[in-house]
This record gives structure tokens, sequence and C-alpha cells, in this order.
């Protein structure tokens, strides 16, 4: 089925290149500037550790053994009872949805970079008025720019993943980590520093509400790639003696090590230029590049490395939120890859320019549903409904349809008993109760 197999390392960089991408450095600190900080933050981690590592294990688990997509996955891997599930065919939905809003966001990057090599702005004040123009105005602009990012990750999936995103992730991953060490670094030397860890790690639980516990869980499935069946699709191409133990472990650890890097120092930025953190999906387009502009020729020089590294990490991203869906596609109905990307691009282009427009202030009108842009609706159903209740599926598949001996099988050897058992309860009771009560209690309370 899957022509190509990963190197061991080759899948830990795939998946880590498709975790580490703008979840972390763009959504992340933003969602924890809307919510309130560090009770956000507290729940977000809680959920990694929980739910998102166990339920990353399963998903794993699941393409590991069936070698197959993420729909078949549920049907051909046969239950205790022999019989088949037959429920996981939304999760190539998911992608699609959340790839319209992606690429529009490497756009952004895609222009930034440009911002960064020419002339930044100097001001919080300055810089915000810019990316409020750029999304409420420039359509054309937007569109070039998310156009070259689709075009770039429809290719590159086109050309069958593996080598070439192995490649890429390989370079760019540690600059993306040594750009932003650096950017830490100096970050300590500000007077913001302490408020930012402040900020970020003393909870305030007055702060919480259910929507901003649903955005937490729901953010913690997005940054992990988890609950549409990437973590599935790629490891269905893994060595049969690979340690899924340790590469879901080493995943989830980068990704969230990246993630609170990111808010450190976006947020030292925001308070020692005393600016807002509640700002919203422009937060990092808005906080960094009066940074870069202090900094003289070398901000010029570092803000172009930072985003074309975040470009990339977006982009490694992008290409596994495509394949699931493709990888479906292809072997379901016998079609080529090619014929698989190109309804899967008209599709995402569509609703991508939607939801573009939907920001813009004269086209807004065009791409409103019930009082909710599209851009907001994708990212609201993706990140807050889809991914939770695909994870929830994968938990309860593995948990309670699979043979339990399967499993012992497979892991027994890369963990101790003791490891494997929490894991199992996680997968059989706290992962699925999280799940459902907090999706429950947002949508229906
Ligand atoms: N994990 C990616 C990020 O944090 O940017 C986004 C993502 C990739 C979500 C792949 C879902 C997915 F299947
Ligand atoms: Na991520």
């Amino acid at each position: 089925m899957h022509g190509e197999r990963f190197s061991k390392v080759g899948f830990v960089l795939a998946a880590a290149g498709s975790a580490v991408g703008l979840g972390n450095i763009w959504k992340f600190p933003y969602m924890t500037g809307e919510n309130g900080g560090g009770a956000f933050v507290f729940i977000y981690l809680l959920t990694i550790v929980f739910i998102g590592l166990s339920v990353f294990l399963a998903e794993s688990v699941m393409g590991r053994l069936s070698r197959g997509d993420a729909v078949s996955a549920f049907e051909t891997l046969p239950q205790k009872n022999g019989q088949y599930w037959k429920y996981g065919g939304f999760m190539v939905f998911t992608g699609v949805i959340i790839l319209s809003f992606y690429t529009i966001v490497i756009g952004w990057i895609f222009k930034y970079i440009y911002v960064a090599a020419t002339t930044l702005p100097s001001s919080v004040e300055e810089a915000g008025a810019a990316f409020g123009g750029m999304i409420t105005t420039d359509t054309v602009g937007q569109m070039l720019f998310f156009t070259l990012a689709f075009v770039i990750t429809f290719y590159i999936v086109s050309q069958g993943i593996k080598r070439g995103i192995e490649r890429i992730n390989l370079v760019l991953m540690p600059l993306l980590v040594g750009i932003l060490v650096l950017l830490l670094f100096y970050a300590m030397t500000l007077d913001g520093f302490g408020d930012s860890l402040r900020f970020l790690f003393i909870p305030d639980f007055s702060k919480v509400t259910s929507t901003s516990i649903l955005s937490a869980v729901g953010h913690a499935f997005f940054t992990l790639s988890l609950g549409m069946g990437t973590i599935m699709t790629y490891s269905a191409s893994l060595p049969k003696d690979s340690n899924l133990v340790t590469s879901s472990l080493s995943v989830a650890a980068l990704d969230t090590i990246i993630a609170l890097i990111a808010g450190m120092v976006i947020f030292t930025l925001i308070f020692s230029f005393g600016a807002e953190p509640a700002q919203g999906a422009g937060l990092v387009f808005i906080s960094l590049p009066p940074l870069f502009h202090d900094l003289g020729v070398l901000g010029n020089i570092i803000g172009f490395a930072f985003f074309v590294a975040l470009a990339f990490a977006g982009i490694t991203s992008a290409v596994s939120i495509v394949e699931p869906t493709a990888m479906y596609m292809i072997n379901r109905f016998k079609i080529s890859r090619v014929q698989a990307l190109s309804i899967l691009g008209v599709t995402t282009y569509v609703l991508g320019t939607l939801a573009l427009i939907s920001n813009v202030e004269t086209l807004k009108g065009y791409a409103t549903i019930f009082g909710k842009g599209v851009f907001d609706i994708l990212d609201f159903s993706s990140s807050s409904i889809l991914l939770p209740l695909g994870g929830l599926l994968v938990a309860l598949f593995v948990g309670y349809a699979l043979q339990k001996d399967r499993l012992v099988a497979l892991l027994g050897d890369h963990m101790p008993k003791a490891a494997f058992d929490v894991w199992y309860f996680s997968i059989r009771y706290v992962a699925p109760l999280g799940i459902a009560a907090v999706m429950i209690n947002q949508l229906f309370f």
C-alpha cells in the first residue's frame, strides 16, 4: 500500500515536522493571550501529558498495525469480537478544513519574510495597523501569497512526501530551534521577561471558562497533529521494529518545548513594549517585527531567518495535513495521486478563498454564516470539534475494540509493564472521559 518506507529517524523527523508548525508559534501564543495566560497553559499541558501523549501512541499503534490509511485502519483491524468498525470516515474531511486556513497563514508568513527583509514597522502600534490593514483590505496580496503557499504544499505532496520531507526537516528544524533559542536569550535580557513567565506559568483560574478549556484541549490535539489520521498515516510506513514509545515521547516533548519557548519570547516582547496580549491571530506578526526593527540590520537578518524557518515549519505541517486524505482517496477509489490531489486542491482552494475574504472588510458579507466568518468557522470546527472527536474515536478503538494482546506484543518490549498499564488506563478511561466531558460541557451548556 505504501510504496516508500520511512527510516526510523525519518519517521521521527517527519512526525516532528508535522507536529511543530504554526500551531506552536502562531496559534499557541495568541490563544494563550486571548485566554488569559497561565490557566490556559496549565490545562493545555495537562491535556498533552494525560491525553495527547496516549492518543499519539494509540494513533501510531493503529497505523503501524494496519499499514493503511486512516479510514482503513478502523475498518481492517479486527476487533476482539471479529467485527470491524466503520466510524473513522469523517477524519478525512478534517484535513481539508484545517488546510484551508493553514495555507492562508503560511501566506501571511511569506509576506512577512518580505517585510523583514525590507522595512520593518518601528512600533507595536504601527505593526498592528500594518497587519490589520493586510487582513482586512489587501485581498489581492493575500490571495497571491495564499496561492503560493497552496502551490508549494501540493507540489511537495505530489512528489510523494517521504524523501523530500525528511530532508527539508533535517535542515530546517534545527534552524528554527536555533533562532528561537537565540531570541529566548535576547528576551531574557529585557524587562518583560519576568512578567512573561508569570503570565504563562502562574495560573489564574478565575479566567477559565468552558470555552477556554475546550480551546486548550482542542489545541493540544491540533499541536500534536492528532485526531485526523496524520500520525496514523505516517506510522503506517514505519519499519517493523520501530520503537513507537520513544518516538511519541520525543515528538510530544519537542512540540511542547517549542511552543513554550515561542510563548516566552513573544510575551516578553508584548510586556516589554506594553502591548496587549489578547490581540488574536495577529499576535506574532505584531509583537516580533518591532523588535527586529530595533536591532537594525541584524534584526532584518534574524527576522528574515525567523519567518523563513517558520514558513518551512508551516509547510512541513501543511504537507502532513494533506497526506492522510490523499492516501485515503488513492487507496479507496484507486485513483492516482495527481487525481486525488486535484480534487483536494480545488476544494481547499475554494474554501481557503472564502476563509480569506471572510476577513476582508468589504467582502466579508459573502463569507459569513450565522454571523461568523468562514475563517473562524473552519478554525473552530476543526480544532474544537473534529480533532477531539477523532482523538476520542482512536482512544475508544484502541482501548476497547483492539485485542490487548496485540498491543502488548507491539509495545511490551519498549515500555515497562507499569507504563503500559498507565497508558492503557488512560486510553480506556482518562482520554475518552476527559474529551467527552469537555466537549459536552462546551457544546450543550
Ligand atoms: N500540528 C500542526 C501545528 O501545530 O501547526 C498542525 C497540524 C498538522 C494539525 C497536522 C493537524 C495535522 F494533522
Ligand atoms: Na504543533
